[in-house]
């Protein structure tokens, strides 16, 4: 099963169109997860207070912990997100605070070093952006946490650029953007 995680904030993403012609590539199911309906708000002192307590009394199947089941149980993972702020949008890192949980998602070995829970061997980070990526930071969290926490050995981008400047063939940029999925 491909985990979609739509990380898109408008109606007409542009993020998602390309996020779709990933999914439709790879074929196969696919569950989806939109963060702007239903995705996970970010910690609060009330919320971790419970995450903790749930975590010390062991119960990882309460519903706090069901993104982190859904994410560890996933074969691929698509991340959808665009470009905002030289990351993405908030919602996103919402969301890896959900599923990073020890003892779904992942484990501290005796080393302290994080050892994956997560089926998934791949990921596909898909981004467009207005103007020119600078450092791919969002990017380069989303590969750090992916390979560093969940194990995940192949982690690829597929990036749209420029598409808000004045004069910018958006479907051509698009176009271009899709002929390289083939290639991943
Ligand atoms: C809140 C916000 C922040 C943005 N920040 C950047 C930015 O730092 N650099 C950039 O090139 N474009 C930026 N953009 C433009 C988006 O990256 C661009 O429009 C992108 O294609 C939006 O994707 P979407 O069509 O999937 O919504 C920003 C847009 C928004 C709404």
């Amino acid at each position: 099963m491909t985990l979609f995680i739509d990380g898109c904030m408008r109606e007409n993403s542009r993020t998602r169109e390309l996020a779709q012609a990933v999914l439709a590539h790879l074929g196969g199911e696919t569950e989806t997860l939109v963060l702007a309906e239903n995705g996970p708000a970010g910690l609060t002192p009330e919320t971790l207070a419970q995450r903790d307590k749930l975590l010390a009394e062991g119960a990882l199947d309460a519903p706090l912990f069901a993104r982190a089941h859904q994410f560890a149980a996933a074969d691929t993972i698509v991340l959808a997100a665009p470009y905002w702020d030289l990351l993405f949008p908030a919602a996103v890192r919402a969301y890896f605070e959900a599923i990073t949980v020890s003892g779904i998602t992942f484990r501290y070995d005796d080393h302290g070093v994080p050892r994956s829970l997560c089926r998934a061997r791949r990921l596909v980070y898909v981004t467009t952006a207005g103007g020119p990526i600078i450092g791919n930071y969002g990017f380069q969290y989303v590969e750090a946490m992916a390979r560093g926490f969940f194990g995940i050995e192949t982690v690829q981008c597929l990036a749209a650029e420029g598409l808000d400047i004045i004069g910018a063939d958006v479907a051509a940029i698009l176009a271009e953007a899709k002929s390289k999925i083939a290639q991943l």
